[in-house]
């Protein structure tokens, strides 16, 4: 994944736990990196080493590590240079989500070798919809409902999160169940 990611995980952290943190959980990681460029691209074993060290020297769960970072990428990351987009994506919980399935490619000009996830709504409601999500890598399932807790963040509007269907049980990708 691009360095913007292992950037986000590495701020996180040292703004909640301090630099110190962020070293052990580095040396525990294997990672000798000294800065992550944003534009480059790094090894995905890079990005998951992180968060199954930052679970380990912090004592959390990785999947409250990855939904923690979920809700900092959209309240805190996309704040530094990404407004513009993001307000372009929607205006309100349900505009933005509907939006979504094209939401990675407006971002191929600057990240050329992006592999970002699919996404595709259906069931949409006044106050509901069901949001699939369609991905290459494994795993990233909490990441993906910490990131529908910032958008409800953002835009003020308190937001119910269920994994309806799940890939990790088999399914040929999650679907989440999404409530406003
Ligand atoms: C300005 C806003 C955003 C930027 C700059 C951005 C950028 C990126 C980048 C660089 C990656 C790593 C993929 C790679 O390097 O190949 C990524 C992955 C990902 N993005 Fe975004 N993204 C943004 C917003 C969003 C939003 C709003 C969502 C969903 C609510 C989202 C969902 C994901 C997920 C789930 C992944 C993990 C990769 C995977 O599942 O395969 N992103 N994004």
């Amino acid at each position: 994944m691009y360095g913007m990611v292992n950037r986000a995980i590495e701020e996180m952290v040292t703004t909640g736990f301090g630099a110190e943190a962020w070293e052990k959980i580095k040396d525990k990681a294997g990672v000798d990196v000294e800065v992550f460029v944003s534009s480059e691209g790094y090894s995905d074993q890079i990005t998951y080493g992180l968060i199954g060290a930052a679970s380990d020297v912090l004592g959390l769960p990785a999947e409250k590590v990855m939904e923690a970072f979920g809700e900092y990428w959209i309240l805190e990351t996309t704040k530094r240079g990404y407004s513009d987009l993001m307000s372009s994506g929607g205006s309100t919980l349900k505009e933005f989500l509907s939006n979504l399935p094209n939401f990675h490619a407006r971002l191929s000009m600057i990240f050329p070798h992006l592999a970002p996830p699919e996404f595709a709504v259906s069931n949409v409601n006044e106050n509901s919809l069901t949001l699939h999500y369609m991905s290459n890598r494994a795993g990233l399932t909490p990441f993906m409902k910490g990131l529908i807790m910032g958008l409800g963040k953002m835009f003020e509007t308190p937001v119910q999160v269920e994994l309806a269907v799940a890939k990790a049980s088999g399914a040929d990708h999650d679907e989440f169940f999404v409530q406003w």
